[in-house]
C-alpha cells in the first residue's frame, strides 16, 4: 500500500472510531488508503462476530483487502442507498469560520473518481484522517484524473487557469501512473486555493477531465485520530 506521512496508532484510532457508526443492514462505501484500511480491518472483525452489512469498495486497494477480511461486497447500481462512507483525505480544510470547512483534497492513491462517486451517493460521509491532514489553507496540488489522450490537451487548460500541472510518474514502472479505471493522473499546483469551489467548477468543466480531487461540500464529520485521543470536526 502507499504510504502517507502521519501516525499509524493516531490512523487506527480514526478508522476504528468510523467503524463505530456502521449499524446492521448497512450498505457502507469503503474509501481507499492506509487510514481507511483500519476502519475496513474493524468492520471485518465486526463482521466474523456477526454484523450484517454489504460494502462497496472504491478501489483495487479497499476490495483487496474487504475480501481478506471477510466483508460481503455489493456495488452502487444493487442498492437502494448507501447509508454510510468511509473514506480517507489527504487534506481538509480546519476552519469553521469559512464556507469552504470540510473541503477535502483527494486523491493521493489515485482513487478519487471512485471515492467521489460513493462518498456523494452516501447519506453520511465520514472522513479518517490523523492531525498532519488539517490545514487552515488548502494550497496542496489537486489531483485530476484524466483520460489518456487528453493529458496534454487538459494541462494546456490548467495553465490557462494559472495552475502547474505534472503527470504523476509511478514507482515501480517506467512510465506514469495509471489508474484503476485505466486514466492517467495530473497534480495540478494552484498555490493557495480561496475559493475552492469556484476551482472545483472550472476543473470539473475541462473536457478530457474524469474527475479532480477537490470534495467540497461533501464531508460530513472528520474523525482525527491522535496519538493519544481523537477530535470530532463536525462540517
Ligand atoms: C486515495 C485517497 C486517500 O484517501 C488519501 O490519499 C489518504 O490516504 P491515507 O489515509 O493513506 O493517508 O484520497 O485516492
Amino acid at each position: 500500500m502507499k504510504t502517507t506521512g502521519g501516525s499509524d496508532v493516531a490512523k487506527r484510532r480514526a478508522g476504528k472510531q468510523a467503524a463505530e457508526e456502521v449499524e446492521d443492514g448497512f450498505v457502507v462505501g469503503l474509501g481507499t488508503g492506509s487510514t481507511t484500511a483500519h476502519a475496513i480491518e474493524a468492520i471485518g472483525e465486526a463482521v466474523r462476530e456477526g454484523l450484517d452489512v454489504r460494502a462497496i469498495p472504491t478501489s483495487f486497494q479497499s476490495r483487496q483487502l474487504a475480501l481478506e477480511v471477510s466483508i460481503p461486497l455489493t456495488t452502487l447500481d444493487a442498492v437502494d442507498a448507501v447509508d454510510l462512507a468511509i473514506d480517507g483525505a489527504d487534506r481538509v480544510l480546519d476552519d469553521p469560520d469559512s464556507s469552504a470547512d470540510g473541503t477535502l483534497i483527494k486523491g493521493g492513491g489515485g482513487a478519487h473518481t471512485r471515492e467521489k462517486l460513493v462518498d456523494a451517493a452516501a447519506d453520511r460521509f465520514v472522513v479518517v484522517a490523523d492531525p498532519s491532514k488539517l490545514t487552515d489553507r488548502l494550497e496542496a496540488p489537486i489531483p485530476l484524473e484524466v483520460l489518456p489522450d487528453a493529458h496534454s490537451v487538459v494541462a494546456e487548460e490548467v495553465h490557462d487557469l494559472d495552475g502547474d500541472p505534472t503527470l504523476r510518474a509511478a514507482e515501480a514502472k517506467d512510465g506514469p501512473v495509471v489508474t484503476d479505471n485505466g486514466n492517467l493522473v495530473l497534480d495540478c499546483e494552484f498555490g493557495p486555493i480561496a475559493d475552492p469551489d469556484g476551482l472545483a467548477t472550472r476543473l470539473s468543466a475541462i473536457p478530457g477531465v474524469v474527475e479532480h480531487g477537490l470534495f467540497v461540500d461533501l464531508a460530513d464529520t472528520t474523525y482525527v485520530g491522535t496519538t493519544d485521543g481523537l477530535e470530532v470536526l463536525e462540517h
